[in-house]
């Protein structure tokens, strides 16, 4: 393979991988803004007082985390069901292998979605700091705990067979890698920036239907300022976790991120940090969010999406040999379905548009606040 990615590849690999990529991206959002917002509330439920009037940011959050979380568990159906034909008995394998581990997964995600409803009521706002704090790290400790176990059955997953081997023998619940800590603090830290961009537009929402809120001008500003922090100091520390997860990686997996499969990605995934971080600046400066740097942040967002996503695969093309798989993808392709997943992905979409309107109609005729 000597060509970007996706050129080098055969026609069905090629086309399953994309697919995959593309639906795993809209996981990412909304998996981002569950695990950074989980973290900030968490935060806050131990570091502010009983109230949360002062900080439109957790509010906003609180609001939106369970049908968040449903989002992102949603999306990540798609490219879990990619992944299976595409990597089949590498993924398998790993899921085998770490079994309760795996399946600890659902009954942690189900307490995960009561909590963070149960974070959202009003009773939960006047118990004391440290029921306050169970709830709030409570949820945030199940999210974190779904993101560790993809980690590490990604990690696991494309080991060789000895290392397989060697895990069904010890029969351990874990499986330990050098790239464990590094790969789950690199998604982690990188959640941030999206999370602040969706809140971003969340606030700018709120903002124009509440008119210019000239009665709340301290609340405005804290609000878009927080984002921007919260957006830059994300980029920025998760670009130092970057290089530090570098450094702890093969020198195969290196030379395929820089070699001529990977590295305009690599080069789209740093222009698309530099370009959101060059749009936060002038929207820290302002006083209100502006609709102009917001769009600004999210092309830089979408540039860096392809990019990291891209590279992020050709980690794992440079531990497998894909090249193994093709007859079981062109075999796969020939299986047809296309034209009932288009139909599907046609109806699913206008019947996601009509519940926005629906919902949007329903804001609209509500008292402002
Ligand atoms: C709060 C819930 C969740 C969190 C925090 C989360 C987090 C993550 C993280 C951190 C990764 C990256 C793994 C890596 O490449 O090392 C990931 C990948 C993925 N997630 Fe999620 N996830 C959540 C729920 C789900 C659910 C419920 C599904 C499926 C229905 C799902 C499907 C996927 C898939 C298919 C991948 C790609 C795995 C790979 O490339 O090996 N996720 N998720």
């Amino acid at each position: 393979m000597n060509d970007p990615f996706p050129f080098g590849l055969e026609g069905p690999t090629a086309f399953y991988l994309v697919l995959y990529l593309s639906t795993l991206l809209i996981h990412i959002v909304f998996m981002n803004y569950v695990l950074a917002g989980s973290a900030y509330l968490a935060a806050h439920s131990v570091f502010r007082g009983r109230t949360n009037e002062e900080s439109p940011l957790a509010e906003l959050l609180r609001d939106w985390m369970p049908f968040m979380l449903s989002a992102a568990i949603t999306a990540g159906i798609a490219p879990l069901l990619f992944l299976q034909v595409l990597y089949q008995k590498h993924f398998y394998t790993a899921n085998l292998l770490l079994f309760s581990r795996w399946m600890a997964i659902l009954p942690v995600l189900i307490a995960g979605f009561y909590l963070s409803y149960l974070l959202k009521s009003k009773l939960v706002h006047r118990w004391p700091l440290a029921g306050r704090a169970a709830v709030g790290c409570g949820t945030f400790a199940c999210f974190a705990f779904v993101g560790w176990s993809w980690v590490e059955n990604h990690l696991l997953s494309v080991q060789s067979q000895q290392v397989w081997e060697k895990e069904y023998v010890d029969a351990t619940l874990l499986y330990h890698n050098t790239e464990l800590l590094p790969r789950l603090t690199l998604w982690f830290l990188a959640a941030f920036p999206t999370m602040a961009l969706v809140v971003g537009w969340q606030l700018w929402y709120r903002q124009g239907r509440n008119g210019d809120g000239a009665n709340q001008p301290v609340l405005k500003i804290a609000g878009s300022r927080r984002t921007a922090v919260i957006a830059v100091a994300g980029i920025i520390i998760s670009t130092v976790a970057a290089r530090y997860y570098w450094g702890k990686m093969s020198l195969d997996t290196r030379d395929t991120i820089t070699g001529p499969v990977a590295l305009p990605y690599l080069v789209m995934a740093i222009v698309g940090g530099v370009v959101q971080l060059g749009a936060w600046v002038p929207q820290y400066l302002a006083a209100r969010l502006s609709k102009k740097w917001l769009i600004v942040c999210t092309a830089g967002l979408v540039i860096n999406f392809i990019g990291m996503a891209v590279v992020n695969e050709a980690t794992r093309l440079a531990a497998l040999d894909i090249t193994e798989l093709y007859a079981k993808h062109k075999q796969a392709r020939e299986v047809g379905g296309l034209f009932l997943f288009l139909l599907f992905l046609a109806i699913n979409s206008g019947l996601m548009l009509y519940c926005l309107r629906l919902v949007r109609g329903g804001w609209q005729a509500a008292p402002k606040d």
